[in-house]
This record gives structure tokens, C-alpha cells and sequence, in this order.
């Protein structure tokens, strides 16, 4: 059976890979992409998500719906510095293309509401638009089946900055309202699961070039821009929280630990906006929250492996590929 799915994103590098997984893992039913603002300029990200299926060989097949172009009270941040384009400089002829015209927040309280407790929602950006669907729509809590985060650490580093992950920083009211909302939220954080457990190194990004299919080379273009910086900050490979998320969600068998927390969201520190207060049982709050701990990290890098050595025949040509 097939796990239907949306993927709440904001497309760049890892969210491309997580993309891919919805796409092609023979266990997805993705049925929406929805864009929500964070890595890069919001146009640029339609853009690499209308790219992303194009590799896939399934432009036209899963609707992009277009969702709130800024987090809920501040400023947009982006990571540009991290990720460049987040598509690595390829391209396509795209003129034609056009997102949905139904917004990402519409679309995921309609998607949830046609199956209720039966959807689940990877998200892989700052949670705007899932605390947006929240506050419209009193339903779509208990509608949603199961709802990934990617977000946060574990009592651990930051990378926007000391304290905050990215995904949490850059809309830290919207993830606080995600945790207080009463979903059944399953988390991915940054520290110690991205950075200790799925970080692929020169030896890894080698087996993964050497696949030789178009999807792999895509891989490697989207995710260089991204390994640069990562050691520039001294990360000795590639990232992968998002397509993580997406892995963990169709294969659990790939996790090997996980608690229950109670997760609050700091929105008022001068030094630690974002940051995640994940409380492990003592402290006399109730979780709200599974933490997912420990993973299979070899599995994880077999399952990506096999995903990208699918032939495909990208549905446009992909400038630069
Ligand atoms: O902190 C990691 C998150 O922010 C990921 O979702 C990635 O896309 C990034 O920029
Ligand atoms: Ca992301």
C-alpha cells in the first residue's frame, strides 16, 4: 500500500532530493507540492520544484500550489549563502508553466479533508502555511493523519545560528503554533540526526556520481553549492534533513531510536530565536511530539541511492544536465 502524501517545501538543494523521494519511491502517493518562503526567492523556488518533476520524468503529474510568501509576523530570511539558486544553475524552458491557482493553505486543508486521518504532510520549510491551515480551518489538526517536521535540534547546535535551526528560525511563531496545536508531529532535527547521521562524504558523493543516470547528476548539481559551504563551516559532506524526512516517513524501518518530548519553540530570545526547547519527560510536561533520534544511516544512504539510480527521462530538456 502507498502512503499519500504532500510535501509542504521550500525548494532548494535538499528539498529537490526530498522531492524526488516523493516522486519516484515506488511506496509514494505524492498527491501536492506546496511552497511556502524560506531557502530561496519564492518564484525561483516554484521554479526548481517544476524542474525537479521535470527530472523525474513527471512534469505535469503532481500540482504546485503556490502558499504564504512570508512568515507569519517577520521579515523573510533566506539562504541563498547556503544553498546559491538551490538548483545547482540548471534550467529549463519553464515559461509556460504556471503553479496552481489554488493556495498551498486551501489545498492542504481540502487534501486532508478529503481522507480525514488518512494524509500525511512532510514538512520541509518554515511552517507557515501548516500553522496557516491550522488557524483557518478548526478541522485540519484532526484531519491531518501524520505530520513530518524537518526542524530544530535535539538539545544541539543551530545553523542559521548558534541556537537556531533555519526551518524553526525563519518562522519561529508559526512553528510554535504547529507544536501547541495538538497534531501528532514526528520531528526530524538538524543536531544530532541531520549533521551526525546524514551527512554524505566524498567517498558516498562518489558512489552516488558513479550511478550515472540523470537523476544523480542532478544530485550533484543541486548539492554543490551546498557542500561548499558545508565545509566552510566544517561539515565534511552534504546535508540531507529533508530528504530524510521524507525517507523516514515511508520507511520507519530506517529508525532506530525515538522519544517522546514536549516541544516549545523560542520566539521571544534576543540570542535564541527559533531555537527548540525539546523536554525529554522530567520537567512535568506532557509531549506533544515524537523526536526521532537514531536512524539506520547506511540504509538511508542505500535507499536514496536506489532512488536516483531510477531511468528517468526528464519530461523537458534540462539545461546543464
Ligand atoms: O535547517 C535545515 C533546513 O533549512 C532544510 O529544510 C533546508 O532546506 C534548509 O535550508
Ligand atoms: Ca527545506
Amino acid at each position: 500500500m502507498t502512503t499519500p502524501l504532500v510535501i509542504d517545501t521550500d525548494t532548494a538543494q535538499d528539498d529537490c532530493v526530498a522531492l524526488l523521494v516523493g516522486l519516484l519511491d515506488p511506496d509514494a502517493d505524492l498527491r501536492a507540492i506546496t511552497m511556502v518562503a524560506g531557502n530561496v526567492g519564492f518564484d525561483k523556488q516554484l521554479r526548481n520544484a517544476f524542474l525537479t518533476l521535470s527530472v523525474a520524468g513527471r512534469l505535469g503529474e503532481v500540482p504546485i500550489h503556490p502558499g504564504c510568501r512570508r512568515p507569519l509576523v517577520r521579515p523573510w530570511v533566506s539562504a541563498e549563502n547556503v544553498h546559491g539558486d538551490g538548483s545547482g544553475g540548471l534550467s529549463m524552458d519553464d515559461a509556460d508553466l504556471e503553479p496552481e491557482r489554488e493556495h498551498a493553505v486551501d489545498a492542504l486543508i481540502r487534501l486532508a479533508a478529503e481522507n480525514p486521518g488518512e494524509l500525511s504532510i512532510v514538512a520541509i520549510g518554515p511552517l507557515t502555511n501548516i500553522a496557516m491551515a491550522a488557524v483557518k480551518d478548526p478541522d485540519f489538526v484532526r484531519n491531518v493523519g501524520t505530520l513530518y517536521v524537518m526542524g530544530g535540534s535535539n538539545n544541539g547546535r543551530g545553523n542559521i545560528s548558534a541556537a537556531g535551526e533555519f526551518n524553526f528560525y525563519v518562522d519561529p511563531e508559526a512553528a510554535k503554533a504547529v507544536f501547541a496545536s495538538g497534531f501528532e508531529v514526528t520531528v526530524v532535527p538538524w543536531d544530532p540526526l541531520t549533521l551526525r547521521q546524514a551527512v554524505f562524504d566524498q567517498e558516498r558523493l562518489d558512489t552516488i556520481a558513479a550511478i550515472g543516470t540523470p537523476l544523480s547528476d542532478f544530485f550533484g548539481r543541486v548539492c554543490a553549492a551546498t557542500l561548499e559551504f558545508d565545509r566552510r563551516v566544517g561539515i565534511d559532506g552534504t546535508t540531507h534533513p529533508d530528504s530524510l524526512a521524507a525517507s523516514l516517513l515511508l520507511h520507519p524501518e530506517l529508525v532506530r531510536r525515538s522519544g517522546r518530548y514536549h516541544v516549545d519553540v523560542e520566539t521571544a530570545g534576543e540570542l535564541t530565536r527559533g531555537y527548540a526547547a525539546m523536554s525529554w519527560g522530567v520537567h512535568g510536561l506532557e509531549a506533544n511530539a515524537t523526536v526521532i533520534e537514531e536512524i539506520d544511516a547506511d540504509g538511508f544512504f542505500d535507499h536514496l541511492v536506489g532512488v536516483l539510480s531510477r531511468r528517468t527521462v526528464p519530461s523537458r530538456r534540462i539545461t546543464g544536465l
